[in-house]
């Protein structure tokens, strides 16, 4: 069996790690494609490095550029890569334009493709991970769903004859780092000489709060004004879009930090009064560390931690702090996003489908 995997922005290479090592455990012969849309070493290589995924076997270096140009540079390259590996599968993760690349070459070359985080949906269609995961699951031989409510969205566009529920692989690397951070305390506690409890964690890097300069002023206003610091792990993309609508990321509570590597990120959440986000991937991870996260967007795919209690929807500056000092919800033991054996149960997935392809 051999399963071709492409990722190439930085949450992909979280759900790569659990995936590369249930394929390795059962005896897959994982190739692992980088199509290069992150290359800063702090978006791309530490995640490789510090999850123990050994590099990328094959690297397309496509690099930034407006949404056709990057797709179509990785739809370009992957081709050959396809023809040479010709796999039993192409798995492809979450909802990046890396994601409906490797989907649509894959299925184009009849090679049998699974969507990994398959079924999540905003309701949004102006978001640009929206249409990429409309996309790919209805591409796809094969959905890989995180939650039952991702199986009922499949259902309803009538997808579910496609989908399995395997539970979310973004549990199983967090339960690992934790378990290997374990008590560790932040490195911002030092850098900054703060207490836990004592600031926020703010990431901020979607289009729609980035590229328009006063939707970023207006949120960059409402974290400057909260009641504590807010360090802002800066992705490369809110740096570049305050530069160029001379938007100060430090200001007022504001520190401008860099991104952190995922083990620092987890302390740093771990450690953090709140966090406030327009990531899909940190809503889950506050979640699961019983953080309460306040979510600066007008909807969101994670719908539990909302109904849980654990997450609001903010948008103004007025929003924003009211929520970041909300009270604590009731401690839950629903377990929405699986039982941190995801990997392990696509891994199966995709050998029993496999050998089903393979017979017909
Ligand atoms: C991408 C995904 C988004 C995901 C995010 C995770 C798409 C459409 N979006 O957004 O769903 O949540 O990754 O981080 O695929 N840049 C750098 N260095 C890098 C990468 C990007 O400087 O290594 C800057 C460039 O100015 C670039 C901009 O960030 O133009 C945007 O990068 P891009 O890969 O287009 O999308 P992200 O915003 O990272």
């Amino acid at each position: 069996m051999k399963i071709v995997s492409v990722v190439g922005a930085r949450p992909q290479f979280v759900k790569l790690a659990p995936i590369h090592k249930a394929a390795k455990a059962a005896g897959v012969d994982h190739v692992i494609v980088h199509t290069g849309q992150h290359y800063d070493p702090m978006l791309s290589d530490v995640f490789f490095e510090d999850l123990g995924i050994g590099a990328p076997d094959v690297h397309l270096g496509v690099g930034s550029g407006s949404h056709g140009v990057q797709t179509g540079s990785m739809l370009a390259s992957l081709d050959a890569v396809f023809d040479e590996h010709r796999p039993d599968w192409v798995l492809v993760y979450g909802d990046t334009n890396s994601t409906v690349a490797a989907a649509l070459s894959a299925v184009k070359m009849h090679i049998p493709v699974a969507h990994l985080e398959a079924g999540l949906r905003s309701f949004n269609r102006r978001m640009p991970e929206e249409h990429n995961r409309v996309m790919t699951d209805h591409a796809a031989d094969l959905l890989l769903a995180p939650t039952a409510v991702a199986v009922e969205h499949l259902a309803n566009e009538g997808l579910a004859d496609r989908t399995v529920l395997v539970g979310d692989v973004m549990t199983d690397v967090l339960f690992d780092v934790r378990a290997q951070k374990a008590g560790q305390p932040s490195e911002l506690l030092e850098e900054y000489g703060l207490e836990p409890g004592g600031y926020y964690l703010a990431t901020i890097h979607r289009a729609e709060n980035t590229d328009d300069p006063q939707r970023l002023a207006a949120v960059v206003a409402g974290l400057a004004g909260l009641d504590r610091p807010v360090i802002l792990l800066a992705h490369p993309r809110v740096v570049a879009k305050a530069s160029d609508h001379g938007v100060n990321l430090t200001q007022g509570s504001l520190i401008a930090h860099r991104p952190l590597a995922y083990p620092d990120l987890i302390a740093a959440v771990v450690s953090s009064a709140g966090v406030v986000t327009d990531s899909g991937g940190l809503q889950k991870e506050a979640f699961l560390l019983g953080v309460m996260c306040t979510t600066v967007r007008s909807e969101t795919e994670w719908v539990e931690t909302v109904e849980l209690g654990w997450n609001v929807l903010a948008n103004s500056a007025d929003e924003i702090a009211a929520a970041v000092t909300r009270s604590a919800p009731q401690r839950t033991d629903a377990a929405p996003y699986g039982d941190g054996h995801a990997a392990e149960r696509v891994v199966k997935t995709l050998i029993a489908a496999g050998h089903s392809t393979s017979a017909v």
